[in-house]
């Protein structure tokens, strides 16, 4: 365990934030847990888990001891004909599985390629990209109760995945320290390339036939070709959530704005991209100052450089006011504020 003490969060956040935290511990091992939330010296203090801090946004500086998850290691738990299941350590970074689920042709993930971040946390909102869900290949994760100190399994079904959402961060929010996840990857994978752009990439690239490794290069080349890299402009994906709103208040808005698009999600309720929306509004490309909004997809805001949190959170209020002046329409966010 490795405790830093009035620490810049700017590394541990893609945001790029520049704020303080009065600590940070660095875990490698789930053990070492109890030392942070059973131990005398920090038991009263309030906790962040942070993974790779690719979902946060940090508005000011942490009084709450940042707990900066580091537990590694891939291992094969069991092996059936058509499946092999894989223990995976909750700090071990999400892309580099996915590169080790292409070199070892384990289909399941590879629609998920490049999303930034953590293990341990894909499982919290349920990653999702390109017609695929963290819950098509999930099998169940172990976690630390941060008041008994108890190790506690959960199957699918308890976590109540939903779209960009888990129990998680529901009813048992705060209340547990996910320390690894367990996947079933197919060794016959089928694939899944409904999402449009995923098919026009993948003719571009003229991949003869569908492999994990073609699917995952496509989705990688969407993604760089759409999506600001962390690396070079703060951001943390997208900043809200998609809305999902009645089939009457769909058509009314059709009615006026013909080109709206639309995922239908039953007979009842309609999914709108809130990119679409914001685009509508203007928002595209605007920028304010040391922030704005991606000038490729509205649905990301960013830190162009020294931009503070509070200024990000004031901008998505504005961008969520327009959103609801104009078409009615709540947006809720996707990214963690804190
Ligand atoms: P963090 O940001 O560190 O944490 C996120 C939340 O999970 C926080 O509330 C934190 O307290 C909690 N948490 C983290 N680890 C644990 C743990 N081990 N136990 C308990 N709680 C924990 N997301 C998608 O779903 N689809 C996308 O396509 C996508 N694209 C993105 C593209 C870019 C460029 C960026 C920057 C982000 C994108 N995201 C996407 C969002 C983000 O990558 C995911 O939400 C990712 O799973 C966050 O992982 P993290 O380790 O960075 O989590
Ligand atoms: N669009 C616009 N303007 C834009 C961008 C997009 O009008 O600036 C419209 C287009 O009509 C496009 C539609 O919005 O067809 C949807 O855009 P896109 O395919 O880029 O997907 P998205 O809905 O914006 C979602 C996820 C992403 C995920 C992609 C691919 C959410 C909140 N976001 O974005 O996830 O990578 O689909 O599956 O569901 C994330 O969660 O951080 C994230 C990046």
């Amino acid at each position: 365990m490795v405790v830093h003490r009035n620490i810049s969060l700017l590394p541990y956040n893609t945001f790029k934030i520049d704020v303080n935290a009065q600590v940070l511990v660095e875990i490698s091992d789930p053990t070492e847990l109890d030392d942070i939330f059973q131990s005398d010296q920090f038991r009263s203090m309030p906790k962040l888990i942070l993974g790779g801090g690719s979902n946060v946004l940090f508005t000011g500086n942490q009084r709450k001891v940042i707990v900066k998850i580091g537990i590694d290691g891939i291992e094969v738990a069991k092996e059936t004909e058509h499946y092999l299941y894989v223990k995976v350590g909750a700090g071990e970074i999400w892309h580099q599985f996915v590169l080790w689920c292409v070199e070892n042709n384990l289909g399941g993930t590879e629609n998920l390629s490049l999303i930034p971040g953590t293990v341990g946390a894909a499982p919290m909102q349920n990653i999702g990209a390109y017609g695929v869900e963290l819950k098509e290949i999930f099998h169940s994760l172990e976690a630390y109760d941060v008041k008994t100190g108890d190790r506690r399994v959960f199957d699918k079904d308890e976590c109540k995945f939903g779209y960009r959402y888990s129990i998680f961060k529901g009813e048992l929010k705060d209340k547990f320290v996910i320390t690894s996840v367990t996947f079933r990857l197919s060794k016959k994978p089928k694939f899944n390339i409904e999402y449009e752009p995923l098919k026009h990439s993948l003719d571009q690239l003229g991949a003869d036939e569908l492999s994990v490794r073609a699917i995952s290069e496509a989705v990688i080349q969407i993604r760089q070709s759409k999506l600001p890299d962390p690396v070079v402009i703060g951001n943390a994906g997208s900043f809200f959530k998609n809305p999902v709103i009645e089939r009457p208040h769909f058509e009314a808005l059709e009615a006026v704005f013909p080109g709206i698009p639309q995922f239908p999600i039953s007979e009842k309720w309609v999914k709108v991209p809130a990119a679409w929306l914001i685009d509508q509004c203007g928002w595209k490309g605007k920028r304010r100052g040391d922030i704005g909004v991606h000038d490729k997809q509205a649905l990301v805001l960013v830190n162009h450089g020294g931009g503070r949190g509070k200024e990000i959170l004031k901008l998505s209020e504005m961008i969520q006011k327009s959103v609801q002046n104009k078409f009615g329409i709540d947006l809720h966010r996707e990214v963690n504020v804190i």
